[in-house]
Order: C-alpha cells, then sequence, then structure tokens
C-alpha cells in the first residue's frame, strides 16, 4: 500500500509515521508538510534515505502544488493531519486556520476526488463539539456541532466539507474525532511539553484562569491505532470518536507533572484566563469500542511516566526547538538533495 500523509513533520502525524513504519514495512510513506513552525523533520530523522519513505515540503492550500503530488504518487489512501493546531496561536491570528484548516482540506478533497476517488481519512478534534458542564454527558458522534474558538470552528468547517464530499460525489471517506493528545514531539506550546520544559528549567508554569478545566487525556500511540483501524476498517462515510478515558481537569496534570519532577505547587502561576476558554471536553468512544473493538491501552499514569521519561532523554530535541534550530534540518539534509 502507498499512504499519503500530510502533516507528517508535526506532533501525531509523526508519530503516526513511526507507527506505521514498523507495523507495515512493505508500505510505502509519503510525508506532505508545509513544515511552518510546527513541523520538524527531526521527528522522522530516523526513516531519512529509507526506500519506503519520501518527503514533499508542499502546502495544502496550494491546490496546483498538492495536487501535482498526488497526481504523480498516487498513493491508495490520504490521511489528513496537516492543520494549524494550537487554539492559542487562533485567538492571536485566525487566517493561517482558515486558511490551511478549510482550504487545505477542500483542495485535498478536490484532488482526491479528480485523481481517482482516493480513500481519505480526516484526523479532526473533540473541540468541534464545544464546551460541557461538569454534569454533562460526554461528546459522542451525534453530538451537534457548536465550535467556540477559530481553531475548531476551522476544523469543524473542514469535517463538513469531508461528509459533504462523501454525500455529494461518493468520495469514500472517514473522520476520526479525538481528544487531546500526549506523548513523545509534542511541540513545547501545548500544555503538557511547556510545563515539562519550563520545569527542567526551573521556570514557573503558567495556568490559566482557574486551572479547571476539563480534557480527555489520550496516549498518542494509542490515537495511531484508532485511526489505522478506522482506515482499514471503518465504514465509509462514519464519523469515530476517540478518547483516552482520561478525564483530567489542568491542576491535576500540573500536580502529576510537578510531582514525577519532584517540583512544588509554588512552582505554579496562576495567569489571566484563555479568550473564551472551553470548561470541558469529554469522550465517548462506545462507537469504535463496539465496531472496531478499539479501546486506548496506555493508563494514563504510565503514559505521563512514559512522556517524562522521553524528554528528559530527548532534552537536545526540544531544546532545539526552543532555539529555532530544528528549522535548519530541511535546509541542512533535504534541499541540497534536491
Ligand atoms: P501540529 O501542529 O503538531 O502539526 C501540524 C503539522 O501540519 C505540522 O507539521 C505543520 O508543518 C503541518 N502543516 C501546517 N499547515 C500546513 C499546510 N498548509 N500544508 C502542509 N502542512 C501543513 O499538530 P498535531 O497536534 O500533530 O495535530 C495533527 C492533527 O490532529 C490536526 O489536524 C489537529 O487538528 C488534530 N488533533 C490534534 C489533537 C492534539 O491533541 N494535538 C487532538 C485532536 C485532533
Ligand atoms: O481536544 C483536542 C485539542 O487538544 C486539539 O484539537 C488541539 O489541536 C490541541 O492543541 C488541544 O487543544 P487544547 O487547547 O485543549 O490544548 P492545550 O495544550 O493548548 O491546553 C490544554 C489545557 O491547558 C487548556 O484548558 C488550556 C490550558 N493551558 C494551556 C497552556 C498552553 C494552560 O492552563 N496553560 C498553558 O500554558
Amino acid at each position: 500500500m502507498k499512504i499519503l500523509i500530510t502533516g507528517g513533520a508535526g506532533f501525531i502525524g509523526a508519530n503516526f509515521i513511526h507507527y506505521w513504519a514498523k507495523q507495515y514495512p512493505q508500505d510505502q510513506i509519503i510525508n506532505v508538510d508545509k513544515l511552518t513552525y510546527a513541523g520538524n523533520l527531526e521527528n522522522l530523522k530516523e526513516l531519512d534515505g529509507s526506500d519506503n519513505y519520501k518527503f514533499y515540503k508542499t502546502d495544502i492550500a496550494d491546490f496546483a502544488a498538492i495536487n501535482k503530488v498526488i497526481k504523480d504518487e498516487k498513493p491508495d489512501a490520504i490521511v489528513n493531519f496537516a492543520a494549524e493546531s494550537h487554539v492559542d496561536r487562533s485567538i492571536l491570528g485566525p487566517d493561517e486556520f482558515v486558511k490551511t484548516n478549510i482550504e487545505g482540506t477542500y483542495n485535498l478533497l478536490k484532488s482526491a476526488r479528480e485523481n481517482g476517488n482516493i480513500r481519505f481519512h480526516h484526523v479532526s478534534t473533540d473541540e468541534v463539539y464545544g464546551s460541557l458542564e461538569m454534569d454533562d454527558p460526554a461528546f459522542n458522534e451525534k453530538t451537534p456541532y457548536d465550535p467556540r474558538s477559530p481553531y475548531s470552528a476551522s476544523k469543524a468547517a473542514s469535517d463538513h466539507l469531508v461528509m459533504a464530499y462523501f454525500h455529494t460525489f461518493d468520495l469514500p471517506v472517514t473522520i476520526s474525532n479525538c481528544s487531546n493528545n500526549y506523548g513523545p514531539y509534542q511541540f513545547p506550546e501545548k500544555l503538557i511539553p511547556l510545563f515539562i520544559a519550563n520545569l527542567t528549567d526551573d521556570k514557573k508554569v503558567p495556568l490559566y484562569g482557574d486551572g479547571m478545566n476539563v480534557r480527555d487525556w489520550l496516549y498518542v500511540e494509542d490515537h495511531c491505532r484508532a485511526i489505522d483501524l478506522v482506515l482499514k476498517k471503518g465504514r465509509l462515510g462514519e464519523t469515530y470518536c476517540v478518547g483516552g478515558a482520561a478525564e483530567r481537569n489542568n491542576r491535576e496534570i500540573t500536580y502529576k507533572i510537578l510531582e514525577l519532577m519532584g517540583k512544588g505547587e509554588e512552582m505554579i502561576e496562576f495567569i489571566e484566563d484563555r479568550k473564551g476558554h472551553d470548561r470541558r471536553y469529554a469522550i465517548d468512544f462506545s462507537k469504535i469500542k463496539s465496531e472496531l473493538g478499539w479501546e486506548p491501552e496506555v493508563d494514563f499514569d504510565e503514559g505521563m511516566k512514559a512522556t517524562i521519561e522521553w524528554y528528559k532523554k530527548n532534552e537536545q530535541w526540544w531544546r532545539n526547538v526552543m532555539t529555532g534550530d530544528y528549522q535548519k534540518y530541511f535546509e541542512e539534509n533535504y534541499s541540497k538533495r534536491d
């Protein structure tokens, strides 16, 4: 099989490429990434030079460019991870979110249709369903869309386009809407890696508002397994909600990181809340469990220990991100080859 992955130099995309290369060593992997600030080819350096792996520095918001890659490569399936993914950045500047998440997804759908109705899986988020109160039931596939940030609105729009291509043009699509991922290679602007990096340097950790917002935490490898199953066995035109069965508020996450890193509560700094901050996300994953036999396998405490260990062992990786050195990787290793 030839699989084309967009956004493969980012956090989940890179984990997915490692997962796929290990699981299906005979498959061809095509990675298409614009290399925005979030794209880091150091995440994939083990695959450099492998016959089964190819990288294109391409913007999915540029139809001619992405269509050429798809036309030339003729993949059997496309898995779309490429997106602007950070809520705080979408509040500071929504333009790129509309361009990449909406127009970019549209271009991929259009190209998948024009090049032989290619199987298309779209990676989406639980944020499209809005914000829950503490006693509300968890989101499921029938929960009405109610996005509240420019990020989640752009992801919701992309989900609608994906389903429109299924109903109108019979494009063979699936969507997965998952909760907060954590694990190796996550960019240190997101809660868990940011707090690990700050504490390593004895800097305080900034908790927004009262720190009582709740997220459901999913170990990234469990997410990769879920996408694999949906891609191979999911029903076309269906959405699958994917969760970690680990609802925690941000204070609990912070205390866990402090405990595992041997630091005290004095390292917490409560700061001004995020605008429009969603209070709670929670996922009911019974559909993917009953139809495809998937459930999360990594226990939250174990996943957190493994994550902190990874960031300790790979300190140079996140220090290169902090200094910007990671952006030299393409220049130094790829541009010379072409
Ligand atoms: P990320 O920000 O770490 O990576 C995004 C990748 O997409 C980067 O490599 C970036 O260079 C690339 N990209 C951005 N714009 C592009 C463009 N125009 N063309 C080509 N490539 C482009 O994101 P992530 O956390 O790995 O998330 C991946 C996907 O999963 C996103 O679609 C996100 O909405 C979704 N998601 C993430 C989470 C999470 O907790 N991280 C949870 C649910 C869903
Ligand atoms: O739910 C899935 C979503 O999870 C994905 O779709 C997004 O791409 C991903 O970024 C993530 O969004 P969140 O906004 O939930 O993740 P973030 O790590 O930014 O924040 C997690 C929680 O921690 C949230 O309640 C805000 C809070 N927070 C975050 C940061 C960065 C803080 O209190 N302090 C911080 O410095």
